[in-house]
């Protein structure tokens, strides 16, 4: 029987030092706000969201939410790149999310690089990209959330990836991408699979960490369907889930059948457990940029003394 990953404790620990750090940076003059901006009218983001500004309200952080996808398709990516370039502008925005996956309408990379490097609170702008993709410091820099939050979770369970075959199910920019960098970094020997992978099944059958991000479950999906099951895995593999999906009733769905694979592998992660990490990790990321920003603003006011 497999140990249980649960982030939550941890989640409620790191919620509790970020209200401390907010407050500290209250104290100092900078206000720390959250801009999440909803681009698509998606029960799954929406909910996302939802728990995202209820986590900042319990942490002092001010946070708006904006709902794009009230504009029509034809005009939406304009105005939500005049919406971005107006929330980069303000001193009460220090950080900024685009919840994705946007509409397929829309160009993801084009936007993301209207967000301003030191407002991206999900590491993803071309910027904060050169920055994962050579030298970073998770305290300073701007990661992606739920990569940095597995790799949190996993050290918190003393699990340490050096050496072991990882895979990746998805390739995606939020997770598959800077999680198979991250992981290279441990030293582990990371593999994504995606859609187009000829090797997959063999290549989980023989990993000794999988981790899913796919979302896209048999249940709602009927092409490119992804779902693991306990006889996919090798004996004592890890099994991290990270794809959920909900439809329009709140049915929940995930990557991973949590019940089959615990007969198989040695550790395996709660469904909804790294939903928590991804949360902590923006809230800690929220907090990176107000003293980023705190630092430029001090550093604007020490150039307009010297001028
Ligand atoms: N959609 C699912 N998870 C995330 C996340 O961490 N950030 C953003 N921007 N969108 C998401």
């Amino acid at each position: 029987m497999a140990v249980i990953i649960d982030a939550k404790p941890l989640f409620q620990r790191i919620r509790e030092e970020v209200r401390s750090e907010v407050s500290k940076l209250k104290d100092a003059g900078i206000t720390v706000g959250l801009a999440a901006i909803l681009a698509e009218d998606d029960p799954t983001s929406k909910l996302y969201v939802s728990k995202k500004v209820k986590d900042c309200a319990k942490t002092g952080i001010y946070s708006e939410v904006w709902e794009i996808y009230r504009h029509p398709p034809a005009s939406r990516e304009r105005e939500l790149i005049k919406l971005i370039r107006e929330l980069n502008l303000r001193h009460d925005i220090t950080g900024i999310l685009v919840q994705l996956p946007l509409p397929h309408y829309m160009d993801l990379y084009r936007v993301l690089a209207c967000v301003s490097p030191e407002k991206d609170v999900d590491g993803l702008t071309p910027f904060n990209k050169g920055i994962w993709m050579s030298s970073y410091d998770p305290r300073k820099n701007l990661l992606p959330c739920t990569a940095i939050g597995i790799l949190d979770l996993l050290d918190h369970y003393r699990i340490d990836v050096s050496g072991m075959l990882v895979v990746i199910v998805g390739r995606s920019e939020l997770v598959g991408k800077p999680l198979h960098k991250l992981l290279l970094d441990r030293d582990a020997t990371p593999v994504c699979v995606h859609r187009k992978s000829r090797r997959a099944a063999e290549l989980i059958a023989e990993a000794d960490m999988v981790i899913c991000a796919v979302g896209r479950p048999p249940e709602l999906c009927h092409v490119d369907p992804f779902k693991l099951t306990g006889d996919m895995i090798r004996e004592g593999a890890i099994v991290i889930n990270v794809g959920i999906r909900r439809d329009d009733e709140g049915n929940v769905y995930y990557d991973v059948d949590f019940e089959s694979v615990c007969d198989k592998a040695s550790y395996v992660t709660k469904n909804e457990t790294v939903g928590y990490m991804t949360r902590a990790w923006l809230l800690k990321n929220t907090v990176i940029a107000a003293r980023i920003f705190g630092e430029k603003l001090g550093r604007e006011k020490i150039h307009q003394l010297n001028r």
